[in-house]
């Protein structure tokens, strides 16, 4: 006898993403290690681009043990020649991509308004928020021409509270912003769009914060689950939001970060309450 038909059957498979092409920037960086290696898992294939080739060259090795096709090439994503000749390259290779997940991006060094440098801010712009304007622009072609598309977008935390850099405040709220008319202009033509802003991530981008300092025990301590973020807890919400899973997400920015956004008043009552916990003494 054929079982009934279980819509929630098919919709567990949701989460698969086999032989689909995604495009990741920045992914010799800490947090796309996590990513690509979800996807690859998951079934897609993958083209990897980063400015720094040392860390790229070790990736395609790596990710083929998953057996998935890997292109990996130098990309500049704020330089519009770079990213458009990616682009060709990734027509050549694979006909298109379905995914693409924009998450190269700089920390500048913390500084006041006032002393902040243009050079430093003008940076900041062209990687966090021209480079993912371009790589969306370029790489979107392909998935409006399918009609069939998800983005991720890796903004940060710091988008919605002030932090120690303002032009990477600003960039990451602009990102932010891009993210929701992405979602509200190309959701007609079958291509979504949604963000993620991740907490406090040990990486080569934030490593400088934790070398010397205590700054890992005391962040762990601010933060709801008691611990820093790893590459895999942001790549498992970036892959749900890629996948069919996610068809009805459109324009969401998805804070991971433990829960640390949520704790501003807790951290605001007598010390029982303190470092958004509930006093038990953990
Ligand atoms: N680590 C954290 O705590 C944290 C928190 C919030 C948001 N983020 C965001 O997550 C993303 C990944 O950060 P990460 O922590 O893995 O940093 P990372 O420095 O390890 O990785 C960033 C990668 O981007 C690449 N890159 C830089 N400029 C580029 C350019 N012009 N073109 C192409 N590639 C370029 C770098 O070479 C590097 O491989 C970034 O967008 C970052 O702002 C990180």
């Amino acid at each position: 006898m054929q079982a009934p038909h279980n819509p929630h059957a098919a919709a567990a498979a949701d989460l698969r993403l086999d032989g689909r092409v995604a495009v990741v920037t920045g992914a010799a960086g800490g947090i796309a290690r996590g990513i690509v290696e979800r996807l690859a898992l998951l079934g897609a294939d993958l083209v990897l681009l980063d400015i720094n080739d040392a860390g790229l060259a070790a990736l395609p090795q790596w990710l083929a043990v998953h057996g998935r096709r890997v292109l990996a090439l130098h990309c500049d994503v704020s330089d519009p020649h770079q990213v458009g000749a990616a682009a060709a390259r990734v027509a050549q290779a694979f006909d298109g991509c379905d995914f693409l997940v924009n998450n190269a991006g700089v920390l500048p060094a913390a500084s006041s308004i006032e002393d902040q440098s243009l050079q430093v801010w003008d940076d900041s712009m062209a990687v966090n928020v021209r480079g993912v304007f371009l790589c969306t622009q370029t790489f979107g072609r392909f998935m409006l021409r399918r009609r069939s598309g998800s983005i991720v977008n890796i903004a940060s935390i710091g988008a919605q509270a002030p932090n120690a850099s303002p032009p990477y405040a600003a960039a990451k709220a602009a990102v932010i912003a891009f993210t929701r008319q992405t979602a509200v202009e190309w959701g007609p033509e079958g291509v979504r769009a949604n963000s993620v802003s991740p907490g406090f991530v040990r990486t080569p981008l934030s490593e400088h914060m934790y070398a010397t300092t205590d700054m890992a025990q005391v962040r762990s301590a601010m933060v709801p689950v008691r611990r820093l973020g790893m590459p895999m807890d942001i790549a498992g919400v970036v892959a749900f939001l890629l996948s069919d899973a996610a068809a009805y997400v459109n324009g969401q920015d998805m804070q991971v970060d433990g829960g640390f956004m949520q704790s501003t008043l807790m951290r605001a009552q007598p010390p029982r309450g303190q470092h958004g916990g509930t006093g038990r003494g953990r």
